[in-house]
């Protein structure tokens, strides 16, 4: 029936009046609906609109979470309940409203990516980009509106409990990364929250230490990925860290948050703390903090609306605060219907998988150990508790409640079948016999024509794990002496480390024939490293970190308790900018395994190095051209490393620094030219002076090479003026 015809008949029947029975008849869409629901709008205006309608209470309830991890919804506005979720290597299961204990859901199983430094390792952006992919869409089918990672600080010290979790221990490297992975998360409308603003690189005393560094470290090695993160990943989260810096918690930091973060780089989004990082409600209210999350007694609940009623702080503040929580929402289109996502697909796991692959670092390989071939092998020993530990669901806030963790044995069971005659021994135990658990691993080793030993730490304190730091490098319970004790006994044996960073490895490298770095490979770990151990997969993973020979070498150790881990509350900086292989490269420090390196099973070589100026104030200054041939037998991938050094500069600078990299996928016997543009940012350094990035008119040397210790090409470049950017 017409709507018309309707009209009269309610109105002979009712006798309700024609205009009142038109109104109700009038379709929804026609009606007026708020300006802040309608998508069509400019977001600014949504975001101005939505802010006008909000009471006092209503605004002070978004910028504190009311559990763990959700702020409230606003019912009467169509304001939907906000869900954030850890974190960095996947979507972690839910817990309490008000406990991180587990919710006890069986709808919670995630696919678990491999660990950040395994990210870090494949030095491959479009696998970052599959990563951040992965998280977005199961975020989504999981309902969350904010992911909290990634987690980008910097690896000061090998002793970090969370290194695993970050990205290594280059800025530029890290920048790379970050950016894709944001990129592609956020994609599916879901915000990431870049993690943890900043100089939080410990975790001893993380809570209240206090970090000292002078501008130019804080730029050039700590800032660099949150930085990328914010202008060129468009994160609309970033995360405070615990720590102090300069005095200042770091979640009410001033220079931090409203100083550079806001002001300098323009950030548009919200500031959250990390979980109970907020400590006074006025250096809360007005350094920048956006977002409270985790406090038992919230900071900018109650005692911030009382504030304001007394006019302590003025009602543009928390518009400010509420501004951009709104403006997050509307991005990630909090207030329309999203797409649905998915979760556990069969393409997931097997992103997970090739990053797992691409992770993974050749060390050593001697005469050729690795690959094994399964058919010439009758039986293999499989020795060390890391060969059947599960990890994902370890490492503290970053854990993963894995749909299925396929573990080291388990990957090399179902890679070589029923063909192979396989044993597993322990090899140690935390609290077990060492004694006889080593005697029989050594039997074991014996009895086989191979064996491979999984060694390494695991993701519970005090290991890899959030909230402790490691007291050394050495591997725990015993692992030395045993590796020691199976390579005498079976001179073919292979180790494979299962950590998140360095161990020392003076007891057995030298008689260990090839060793793997596998890092926490996420739930295909045991078939990534499968498919490394039996030559499916050419390793391509390269050391996003410098491998010491002994903590001892390594920079923040060398100041000291007052550089590490700081003394009186405070800890200071004293090796500066000379981090990572900065500082190995600067003072002749030989580390085991140098940033940048792994081994394939083919070889490259690199050819025809030409460097070509450009132009433009933004564009390519100079392109650094050259081309990489696989000259094996074996189809692989090689990381080509861009490293620049400043012959004559005005402030003192690291020897050589990595301004570019490609990784380049080859058949044997395919050569491939690479192209590296490099733009005037890769010739600055920090001016505190200028408070600006200054490119010297100088020469540089722009090196090419498989590592930071394995330059193949080298070239001069000078650049003809200084600039300065602000
Ligand atoms: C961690 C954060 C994490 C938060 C929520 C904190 O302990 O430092 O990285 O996102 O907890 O679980």
């Amino acid at each position: 029936m017409r709507p018309s015809r309707l009209r009269f008949i309610n109105a002979l029947i009712f006798g309700l009046p024609a205009f009142a029975v038109a109104l109700l008849a009038v379709p929804a869409e026609a009606q007026e609906r708020p300006l802040y629901l309608d998508a069509a709008q400019p977001l600014e205006a949504r975001v101005d609109d939505l802010l006008s309608r909000l009471t006092l209470d209503e605004k002070v309830s978004l910028v504190h979470g009311d559990t763990l991890f959700t702020t409230p919804a606003i019912d009467r506005l169509g304001l939907p309940r906000r869900w954030m979720s850890d974190g960095p290597h996947g979507v972690r299961e839910d817990v309490g409203a008000n406990t991180f204990n587990p919710a006890g859901r069986t709808d919670d199983f995630t696919t678990c990516l491999p660990v950040g430094i395994a990210l870090a390792a494949t030095w491959n952006p479009a696998a970052a980009q599959a990563y951040g992919d992965v998280i977005g869409e199961e975020a989504r089918k999981r309902g969350k509106d904010i992911m909290l990672g990634p987690s980008v600080n910097i690896m000061r010290t090998p002793l970090n409990g969370r290194n695993a979790e970050y990205l290594g221990e280059d800025p530029f490297l890290a920048s790379r990364l970050t950016v894709s992975y944001i990129r592609a998360v956020q994609a599916h409308n879901v915000a990431s929250c870049v993690k943890h603003f900043a100089a939080n690189n410990q975790e001893t005393r993380r809570g209240s230490i206090n970090v000292e560094m002078n501008e130019r470290t804080l730029r050039e090695i700590y800032l660099p990925a949150f930085r990328a993160a914010v202008q060129e990943g468009g994160v609309w989260a970033v995360m405070g860290a615990y720590n102090k810096l300069r005095g200042q918690y770091c979640c009410e930091n001033d220079y931090l948050l409203n100083h550079v973060l806001k002001g300098e780089w323009g950030f548009p989004g919200l500031v959250m703390s990390d979980w109970g990082g907020t400590h006074d409600t006025r250096e809360a209210v007005l350094n920048g903090l956006d977002l409270e999350m985790g406090s038992r007694k919230p900071h900018l609940a109650e005692a911030f609306r009382d504030g304001l009623q007394k006019g302590e702080y003025p009602m543009a503040v928390l518009d400010d605060k509420v501004r951009r929580n709104l403006r997050v929402m509307f991005a990630t289109h909090a207030f329309e219907v999203r797409p649905e996502g998915s979760i556990n697909t069969s393409a997931h796991q097997q992103a997970a998988r090739r990053v797992a692959e691409e992770s993974v670092v050749l060390l050593k390989n001697a005469s050729g150990a690795l690959p094994l071939d399964p058919v010439k092998l009758t039986s293999i020993a499989v020795i060390g508790d890391d060969a059947v530990r599960l990890q994902a669901y370890g490492g503290d806030s970053a854990r993963i409640k894995a749909f299925y963790e396929i573990s080291p044995l388990e990957g090399i069971l179902r890679r070589v079948g029923g063909n192979v005659n396989v044993t597993f021994s322990e090899g140690w135990r935390k609290d077990g016999d060492a004694t006889a658990l080593a005697a029989r691993a050594v039997l074991a080793a014996k009895a086989a024509d191979v064996t491979i030993v999984v060694a390494g730490l695991n993701r519970q304190r005090p290991f890899d794990c959030e909230g402790t730091d490691r007291k050394d490098l050495k591997l725990p319970y015993g692992q030395d002496a045993l590796i020691q004790q199976v390579v005498q006994a079976n001179p073919r044996t292979i180790v494979v480390l299962v950590s998140g960073g360095p161990v020392e490895m003076d007891a057995w490298l030298a008689q260990v024939p090839a060793v793997v770095q596998a890092w926490y490979g996420g739930m295909e770990a045991g078939t990534a490293i499968a498919g490394v151990l039996f030559g499916d997969v050419n390793p391509s993973g390269r050391l996003p970190c410098t491998f010491p020979k002994k903590l001892e070498d390594t920079p923040a150790f060398s100041g000291g308790a007052r550089a590490y881990p700081g003394e009186n509350g405070v800890e200071h900086y004293d090796e500066g900018l000379l981090v990572g292989y900065r500082w190995y490269d600067t003072k002749a420090v030989e580390p085991l395994f140098p940033f940048g390196f792994g081994l394939s099973y083919t070889s490259f070589t690199y050819s025809g190095l030409k460097l070509t100026a450009g132009s433009g104030p933004q564009g390519p200054v100079v392109s650094v051209e050259f081309e990489v041939t696989n000259t094996g037998e074996r189809a692989g991938a090689e990381v080509a490393q861009v490293y620049v050094h400043q012959a004559k500069p005005g402030l003192p600078r690291p020897l050589r620094e990595l301004k570019g990299f490609r990784k380049v996928f080859l058949k044997p016997g395919e050569k491939q030219t690479v192209s590296v543009p490099l733009g005037r940012e890769a010739f600055a350094y920090y001016s505190p002076d200028q408070d600006g990035w200054v490119a010297e008119k100088d020469d540089f040397t722009i090196s090419v090479g498989g590592s930071s210790r394995d330059l193949r090409l080298e070239g001069s470049f000078p650049l003809p003026q200084t600039t300065l950017e602000k």
